[in-house]
């Protein structure tokens, strides 16, 4: 049932057909139990047998296969490939009937991948070796010439870097989904009242269009990260070779356009062992589920009986199994959970990184599944969050009711005696004591007579009424990034036209 389900609602672009893996059910596809202890040494690796006297051990055969995750690179090292054979041809390296060849084997390997016939082999350590044995077993001696000028090393790189491009489009497109549903609840919502916070103590009065766009802007520099991170790793690494580049005559110009790189890399060495694109892309992810968290966090509070400032859709909600009552806010509280592991994946890349010797060395293999998770849980709680935003349903009245406690509207009292050249500090000092007086009789400011008002400061007079009422509050707040609902509906409009809606 889970492979059906994430069949049909995949939610990362590099491997449509398959069900997101996670580093825990990562499984081979081959028989693991095959005894290689007993093979003899033309049963050793094909593509490196020559120098090894035995075959692999059995468990290390295991330990050392990235097969089982990285399979999910198989188009962009697919893509990969068939550009490298196009150029190799163009430089006189390869025949073009061996070049055509290739691209024929590659593409019927790609259908077979697509389709699930293709036998992916554990023994054939990742990726890259089974498509290229399987290359070598359908077309013959063409298929053992890809390899020439390239290596293991800028292969991956230049595949990483593929698939993150596209996973960082995808992401986007979800993000700016989401950006627009808070848009538009901003602006449905530009007049709604509620306290805002600090401390969660009840602060001053702010208008809920004005708290969503708060949302808005924290996405939009997450939106503006992915953005630099894409242009930073859009740097093609093939032609690299193992390390130090190739004495093949290579045109990098070639292969660089065909995948739609900026340029290729000026530097061999960096180009195959530096990950830093990887964990910028992961410090990028973390700061999107950061900020979702912090969303989820208010969403789980705004949704209890005590705060009821929201009801959230009941398709996105679940109960509980021994209490009837309940309604619990889970999709929330998983995108809260899930940064724990996203912001764990971004560790394990910077701590993966930080020993390495140049160049290349097998440690960057443990790049993958950090970064695989990341993709996956970024792109799938946004998704959640753009689906259910624009359904959130906005308890106006209760919201309004909790503004009318706690006293929001001192600051407005203080800023009002200000006005009537009372120094800041004595104005505090005053409202403060009127505040007393409230807590002490269980009443708001705005219960309190004019007279009575009076007793704290003669300067206080009739026309505090307004300044003590919610709406009269919030739209006095009108300077650009301000509460007020013209505030909110003017950054709306603004923010429409800088992310291309309006
Ligand atoms: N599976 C390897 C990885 O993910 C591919 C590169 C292997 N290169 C090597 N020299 N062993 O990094």
């Amino acid at each position: 049932i889970l492979e059906a389900a994430t069949r049909s609602a995949p939610i990362h672009p590099g491997f449509p057909n398959e069900p997101c893996r996670s580093r825990y059910n990562a499984a081979p596809q081959s028989n693991p139990c095959r005894d290689l202890q007993s093979m003899s040494k033309e049963q050793t690796n094909q593509s490196w047998g020559g120098r090894f006297s035995e075959a692999m051990d059995g468990f290390v055969e295991q330990f050392n296969a990235s097969v089982g995750f990285d399979r999910r690179l198989y188009r962009q090292d697919i893509a990969g490939s068939i550009a490298h054979a196009t150029m190799l041809a163009e430089a006189g390296v390869l025949s073009p009937e061996d070049r055509q060849a290739i691209v024929a084997g590659l593409e019927a390997i790609r259908d077979d991948i697509e389709r699930g016939t293709f036998d992916w082999q554990t023994s054939l350590e990742d990726v890259h070796m089974n498509i290229e044995a399987r290359l070598t077993a359908r077309i013959g001696d063409a298929g053992k010439r890809l390899h020439t000028g390239r290596s293991r090393n800028d292969q991956v790189a230049t595949d990483i870097r593929l698939y993150l491009r596209e996973a960082i489009d995808a992401i986007l497109e979800t993000l700016g989904r989401l950006q627009a549903g808070l848009l538009s609840l901003a602006e449905r919502e530009a007049e709604t009242i509620m306290p805002g916070f600090t401390h969660l103590q009840v602060a001053q009065p702010v208008t809920f269009g004005h708290h969503v766009m708060a949302w808005f802007e924290m996405l939009d520099r997450d939106a503006g990260r992915l953005r630099d991170c894409r242009a930073r790793l859009n740097v093609m690494p093939l032609g690299s070779a193992a390390l130090a580049g190739t004495t093949f005559p290579i045109d990098r110009g070639i292969t660089c356009r065909l995948l739609g790189f900026d340029r290729p890399s000026d530097n061999s060495l960096d180009a195959v062992s530096d990950r830093d694109f990887a964990i910028e892309f992961c410090a990028a992810g973390a700061l999107i589920m950061t900020h979702l968290s912090r969303f989820s966090e208010e969403l789980v509070l705004w949704a209890s009986a005590q705060f009821d400032f929201v009801n959230l859709p009941d398709r996105f909600c679940t109960g509980s199994s021994i209490m009837p009552q309940k309604k619990n806010p889970d999709i929330p509280e998983l995108v809260r959970g899930k940064t724990g592991r996203v912001n764990g994946n971004l560790v394990a890349l910077l701590t993966l990184m930080k020993g390495q010797p140049l160049a290349y060395n097998k440690d960057n293999q443990e790049d993958k599944e950090p970064l695989f998770d990341t993709i996956d849980t970024v792109q799938a709680c946004l998704r959640a969050y753009a689906d259910m935003v624009p359904h959130i349903e906005v308890k106006a009245e209760k919201m309004r009711q909790a503004a009318l406690q706690g006293y929001a509207t001192a600051t407005d009292l203080a800023d009002y005696l200000v006005r009537k050249q009372v120094p800041f500090r004595d104005a505090h000092e005053i409202v403060g004591k009127a505040v007393k007086r409230g807590l002490d009789t269980g009443r708001d400011l705005s219960e309190m007579s004019i007279a009575e008002l009076t007793e704290f400061s003669p300067a206080i007079e009739a026309d505090v009424i307004d300044v003590l009422s919610l709406a009269g509050s919030v739209a006095a707040r009108d300077q650009l990034g301000g509460t007020a609902p013209n505030q909110v509906k003017e950054a709306v409009r603004r923010a429409r036209k800088r992310i291309g809606l309006g």
